[in-house]
């Protein structure tokens, strides 16, 4: 920083010298800020602009100012007045695959001053705001929202995950989604009395990991807010017992069939069937049913079938031994005493 210093003092020195080398150009003994002082009245002030107001506005040869006349033409127009001397800028942006659609326009200065500004890198305001200017019914469904992510809210909100200019990634994601999300998820974070447990342990951990996790967490996860605890895209019941109906369970009935749930006797629609007699339909399938969670834990497990080592009742952490056999399995846990089921009887 301290170079910098140096450099805007230089800077400030070389344009008050500018200013009277150019003072005669002018009708008045006026320097441009005298007139313009807004350009440079906040606390970024744009190299340049610090430097010489005629790198961009170059003077066409009439009196200055004189009303409805313009006394300067731009050195370009657009981007490419920023590209000519932010070349680097040009490919990084340009030459990627997803380009956010005022960058790709041109529209630099959607979201940049170019004069002078309160906010580092010449933006005129902090994400969120920023984004919300073009992005209000975003906006308007975050604000509504029961649960809200905060890492979009807070100052620096959005471009936590998203570039403001371009990526290589869908959606102009700073990474690839899972790796983005997990960065963060990689500790237990508490938020009042709660703790939300740290999932990228718990997936490393985890002998079988949950294979809806290849396409990403925003498969069930809305990375903004949400109606749904957990941000969930769907309701979806997440205590010990709820209505076994197929919508109640969408979230997983988007990917698996819900034959598996709505079958009372079947050869096909699950493995967890004693002979034809489907045990998810026993579990779950009545008023005050169990719920997905009893007995799989969603991210992933060391057990297989994502069936966990421990399920949450009320405060207790019940214990729940379940060996898989070739044929079915055995389960012993605070809701029944040891249990097998078998698909050939
Ligand atoms: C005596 C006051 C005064 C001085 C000195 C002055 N300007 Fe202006 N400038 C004005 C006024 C008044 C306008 C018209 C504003 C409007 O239309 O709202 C204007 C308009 C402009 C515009 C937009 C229209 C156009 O002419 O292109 C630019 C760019 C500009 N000035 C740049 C400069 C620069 C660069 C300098 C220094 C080299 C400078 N001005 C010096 C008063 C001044
Ligand atoms: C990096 C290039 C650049 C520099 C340096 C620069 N300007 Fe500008 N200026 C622009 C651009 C781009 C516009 C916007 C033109 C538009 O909106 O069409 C602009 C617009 C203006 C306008 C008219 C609109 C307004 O904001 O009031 C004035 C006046 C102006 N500049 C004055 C100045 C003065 C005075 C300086 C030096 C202190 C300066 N400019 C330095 C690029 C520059
Ligand atoms: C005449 C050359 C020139 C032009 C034209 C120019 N810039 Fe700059 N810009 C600079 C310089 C020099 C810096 C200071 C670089 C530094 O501090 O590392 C800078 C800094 C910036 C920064 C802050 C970068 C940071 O790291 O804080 C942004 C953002 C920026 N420019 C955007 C723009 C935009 C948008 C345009 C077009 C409207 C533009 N620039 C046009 C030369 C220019
Ligand atoms: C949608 C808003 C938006 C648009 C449009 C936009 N920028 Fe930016 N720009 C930002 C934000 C926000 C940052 C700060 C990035 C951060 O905090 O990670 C930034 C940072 C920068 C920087 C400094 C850091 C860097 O990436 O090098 C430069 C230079 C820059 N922008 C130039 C441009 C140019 C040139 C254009 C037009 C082609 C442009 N920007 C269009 C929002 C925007
Ligand atoms: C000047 C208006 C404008 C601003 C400001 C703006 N955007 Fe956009 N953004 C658009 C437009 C237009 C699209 C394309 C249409 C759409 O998806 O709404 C878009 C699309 C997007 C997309 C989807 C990209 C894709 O590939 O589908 C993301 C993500 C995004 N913007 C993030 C941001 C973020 C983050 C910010 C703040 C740093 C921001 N936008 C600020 C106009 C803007
Ligand atoms: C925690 C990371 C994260 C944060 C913070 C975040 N986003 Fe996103 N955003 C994503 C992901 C991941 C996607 C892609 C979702 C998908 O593909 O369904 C996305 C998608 C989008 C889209 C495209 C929506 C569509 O349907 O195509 C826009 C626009 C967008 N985000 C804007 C924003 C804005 C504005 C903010 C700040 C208020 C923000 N994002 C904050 C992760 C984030
Ligand atoms: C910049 C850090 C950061 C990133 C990146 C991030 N998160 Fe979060 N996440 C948090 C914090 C902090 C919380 C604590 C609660 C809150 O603030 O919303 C949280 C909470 C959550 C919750 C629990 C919400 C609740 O109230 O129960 C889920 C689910 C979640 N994040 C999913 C994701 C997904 C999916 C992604 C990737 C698209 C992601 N997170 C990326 C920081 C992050
Ligand atoms: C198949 C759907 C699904 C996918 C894919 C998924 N999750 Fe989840 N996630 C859930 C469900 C359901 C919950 C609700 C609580 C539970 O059952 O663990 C949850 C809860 C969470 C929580 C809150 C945990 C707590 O202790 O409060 C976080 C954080 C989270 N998920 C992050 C992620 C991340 C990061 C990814 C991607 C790597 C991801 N999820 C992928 C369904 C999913
Ligand atoms: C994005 C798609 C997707 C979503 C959503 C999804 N799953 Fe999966 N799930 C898969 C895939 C793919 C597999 C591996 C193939 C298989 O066994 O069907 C899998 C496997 C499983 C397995 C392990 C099967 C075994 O025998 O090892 C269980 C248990 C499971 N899912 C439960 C759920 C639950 C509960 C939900 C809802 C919270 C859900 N899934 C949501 C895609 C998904
Ligand atoms: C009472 C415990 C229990 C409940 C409740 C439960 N499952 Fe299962 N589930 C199992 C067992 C055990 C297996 C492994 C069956 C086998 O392969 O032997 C299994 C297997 C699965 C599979 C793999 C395919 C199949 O059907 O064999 C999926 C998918 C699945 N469950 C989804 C769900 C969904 C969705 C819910 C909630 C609607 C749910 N499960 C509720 C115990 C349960």
């Amino acid at each position: 920083m301290g170079l910098r210093n140096f450099i805007t003092k230089v800077l400030f020195i070389l344009f008050i010298i500018n200013l009277q080398l150019h003072a005669q150009e002018i009708t008045t003994e006026k320097t441009c800020v005298d007139c313009h002082s807004r350009t440079v009245k906040n606390k970024i002030v744009h190299g340049p602009t610090a430097t010489d107001c005629l790198i961009c506005h170059i003077p066409n040869g009439k009196k200055h100012p004189v009303e409805d006349e313009e006394g300067f033409t731009l050195l370009y127009e657009g981007a490419a007045l920023c590209y000519s001397c932010h070349e680097e800028a040009r490919d990084v942006y340009l030459e990627v695959k997803y380009i956010h659609d005022p960058v790709k326009k041109g529209d630099c200065m959607e979201c940049h001053e170019v004069h002078s500004s309160n906010d580092s890198n010449l933006i005129f305001a902090k994400s969120p705001d920023l984004c919300y200017f073009c992005h209000d019914e975003l906006e308007s469904f975050i604000k509504k929202s029961k649960i809200v992510h905060t890492p979009a809210t807070k100052e620096g909100g959005c471009v936590n995950c998203h570039s403001p200019h371009s990526s290589s990634i869908k959606k102009i994601l700073l990474k690839n989604e899972k790796a983005l999300c997990l960065e963060c998820h990689n500790e237990t974070i508490k938020v009042d009395k709660r703790e939300i447990s740290n999932i990228e342990k718990l997936i490393r951990e985890s002998e079988f990991k949950h294979e809806a996790l290849d396409d990403g967490c925003t498969v069930c996860h809305n990375p903004h807010a949400s109606e749904n605890l957990y941000l969930l895209n769907v309701p979806y019941p997440t205590k010990n017992y709820a209505e076994g109906t197929e919508e109640n369970y969408d979230l997983c009935f988007g990917c698996h069939d819900a034959d598996l749930l709505l079958l009372e006797k079947t050869k096909y629609a699950t493995e967890f069937r004693n002979g034809e007699q489907n045990l998810h339909y026993i579990h779950i399938n009545k008023k005050k049913g169990r719920t997905c969670v009893n007995c799989h834990s969603i991210h992933g497990s060391s057990r297989d079938h994502l069936v966990p080592e421990t399920v949450k009742f009320g405060s207790w952490d019940m214990p729940l031994k379940y060996i898989a056999t070739e044929q079915g399995g055995t389960c012993l846990s605070g809701c029944h005493k040891e249990q097998s089921y078998s698909r050939e009887l």
